[in-house]
């Protein structure tokens, strides 16, 4: 299977939302990458459930929402109704983790579980079988544009070795700093899916950026 990037619209220009919208649609990407903050568990606030049901309207590509909020069981059928198809929670946010993810099974949604740049992969070992999706932070959550950490590598090859062992499904996404200087080390290492927001929205020419991702 080849490799999917999502493009984060969190580096598009709200102004011309739709305008980016479409260039993803007709681009190669695989996926938008929704990021929805709470000023709580980051020290940012993105935006909401007005400006997501927006870009459902025009966007023709599987909606990857990020949730990085805390208490996220609370919009799990809200998240569903504006067209999530993955939705994300934070392991450091969830108390019953297996009882979230089930929630968002229940409700038809791909089910995945983000860890912070300090949250070790080893954490998800008792639901690894249970989860869509494993998003690995390269940042630290809360702003677009950050330098990637380089330790996600190892994350990521552990994450690998976690899935092949156990016969887990589960996708590995990374996200922040993703860019043409790392793309190809993340995918040898195993991850399925990049994020990718600055490096696609602040190129010259987005449609090329995104074809070049695609490119092993
Ligand atoms: C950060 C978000 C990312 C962000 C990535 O908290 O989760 O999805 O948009 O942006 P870049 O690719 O610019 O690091
Ligand atoms: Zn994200």
């Amino acid at each position: 299977m080849s490799h999917k990037i999502a493009p984060s619209l969190l580096a598009a220009d709200f102004g011309n939302l739709q305008r980016d919208i479409e260039m993803v649609n007709q681009s190669s990407a695989d996926w938008f990458h929704l990021d929805i903050m709470d000023g709580v568990f980051v020290p940012n606030i993105s935006y909401g459930m007005p400006v997501m049901e927006a870009i459902q309207k025009h966007a023709n590509l599987p909606l990857d929402v990020h949730l990085m909020i805390v208490e996220p069981d609370k919009y799990i059928s809200i998240f569903k109704n504006l067209g999530a198809k993955v939705l994300t929670v934070h392991y450091e946010v969830c108390k019953h983790l297996h009882r979230t993810i089930y929630a968002i099974k229940e409700e038809g949604m791909l089910a995945g579980v983000a860890l912070n740049p300090h949250t070790p992969v080893s954490v998800l070992k008792d639901v690894i079988n249970d989860i869509d999706l494993v998003l690995i932070m390269s940042v630290n959550p809360g702003f677009g544009g950050q330098k990637f950490i380089s330790n996600t590598i190892k994350k990521v090859q552990e994450a690998r070795e976690m899935i092949a062992n156990s016969g887990s499904r589960a996708l590995i996404e990374v996200d922040g700093g993703v860019g043409l200087q790392n793309y190809v080390d993340l995918v040898k290492s195993g991850a399925d899916v990049l994020v990718a927001g600055s490096s696609v929205f602040s190129a010259p020419n987005p449609i090329e950026a995104i074809k070049k991702l695609k490119t092993l």
